[in-house]
């Protein structure tokens, strides 16, 4: 996918500048390039498949487009963003919410097969999935200098992105409008939500139509988090009561840093009952790979999985055993 993209997409300015030109003067119900055809699908795609640039000031972000395959007209259009920071939105597209998704059945390596996702969000919403920040993906600035970025910039860049996005795709002007997002993206979309309903206080047009916004597993705050994964902990019986009792006591409901010889020493036990945890998703194996596993990573992970089961339960019986 990346090469039938990025070739088009990395064309020099003078060529890249006519079809431009055709398009501002004819207009046209497609604003990015379409992608028919990916490598390792076979057949044309059964979706309508958009990529573009939009220029915000020295950065061009790069977006994929997939039209709903329900009602494309009046389903709504989300903004779909990935974390990192620094990731692809074509993470989103392949390992989240997108139309499409690896063969993991018995690969081998070299270019995998793409198969229908029947589950995919893009039955029901149009999505754009984003290379953002700048220098994520395909997204890139014209200068050095505007490949410097933060939070508040990124999440100002996009909400400039997200209007000329919608006058580059008009008929889309009048559709819900919504930002989803993962992970590290936690940080960016509820500064983007406000700065678009200023945006749109303040009468600039087009008026996004914006309904909500979806976080999944959002970052949102350091010390919020590192302070909620005990708690957590104990209501999922990953630690006892009696050890939940004590690390709260001693560390006295803070567990970003230890603040006492007491709470280092809980935390220390808390540390050893969930360092074999996937930390992602508790039900899942430590080893587990997300990207497309070899025979040799799938009977590892299965070990892994042994492997953490048999300690927690030996850290529960011991916790029992103390108690
Ligand atoms: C998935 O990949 C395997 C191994 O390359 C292949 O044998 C199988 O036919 C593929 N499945 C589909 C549905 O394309
Ligand atoms: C630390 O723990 C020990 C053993 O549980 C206890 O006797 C002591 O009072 C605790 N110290 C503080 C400062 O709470």
């Amino acid at each position: 996918m990346a090469s039938s993209s990025s070739s088009s997409a990395k064309r020099n300015t003078a060529l890249s500048f006519f079809p431009l030109l055709l398009l501002s003067l004819f207009g046209s119900a497609f604003a990015g390039n379409i992608v028919k055809t990916l490598p390792g699908y076979p057949g044309p795609l059964p979706f309508t498949l958009e990529t573009g640039y939009i220029s915000v000031g020295e950065v061009e972000f790069f977006y994929y487009f997939v039209h709903s395959q329900g009602k494309p007209a009046s389903d709504p259009v989300l903004l779909y963003m990935n974390g990192g920071p620094g990731c692809t939105g074509l993470n989103g597209f392949i390992f989240q919410t997108g139309p499409l998704k690896f063969n993991l059945s018995d690969y081998t390596g070299g270019l995998p097969t793409l198969l229908n996702e029947p589950n995919a969000w893009t039955k029901t919403s149009n999505i754009i999935y984003l290379d953002a920040p700048v220098g994520a993906g395909f997204s890139y600035a014209t200068t050095a200098a505007s490949y410097s970025s933060d939070d508040s910039l990124t999440a100002q860049q996009i909400h400039i992105f997200v209007r000329k996005w919608l006058i580059e795709y008009p008929s889309f002007q009048s559709n819900p409008f919504f930002i989803a997002s993962d992970s590290y993206a936690g940080i960016i979309t509820p500064m983007l939500a406000q700065n678009i309903l200023q945006g749109n206080e303040a009468l600039i047009t087009p008026l996004v139509r914006l309904k909500g916004y979806v976080l999944s597993c959002p970052h949102t705050d350091t010390d919020v988090e590192t302070n909620s994964k005990i708690p957590f902990a104990h209501r999922m019986t990953l630690i006892s009561d009696a050890l939940y009792k004590a690390v709260k006591t001693s560390c006295n409901d803070y567990y970003v840093e230890s603040t006492s010889a007491n709470c280092t020493e809980d935390l220390a036990a808390v540390n050893e009952c969930i360092e074999l945890i996937n930390r992602q998703n508790i039900l899942e194996p430590y080893c587990a790979f997300l990207s497309p596993e070899s025979h040799e990573a799938f009977k590892i992970s299965i070990i892994c999985s042994w492997i953490y089961g048999s300690l927690i339960q030996a850290c529960k019986q011991l916790f029992m055993f103390a108690l």
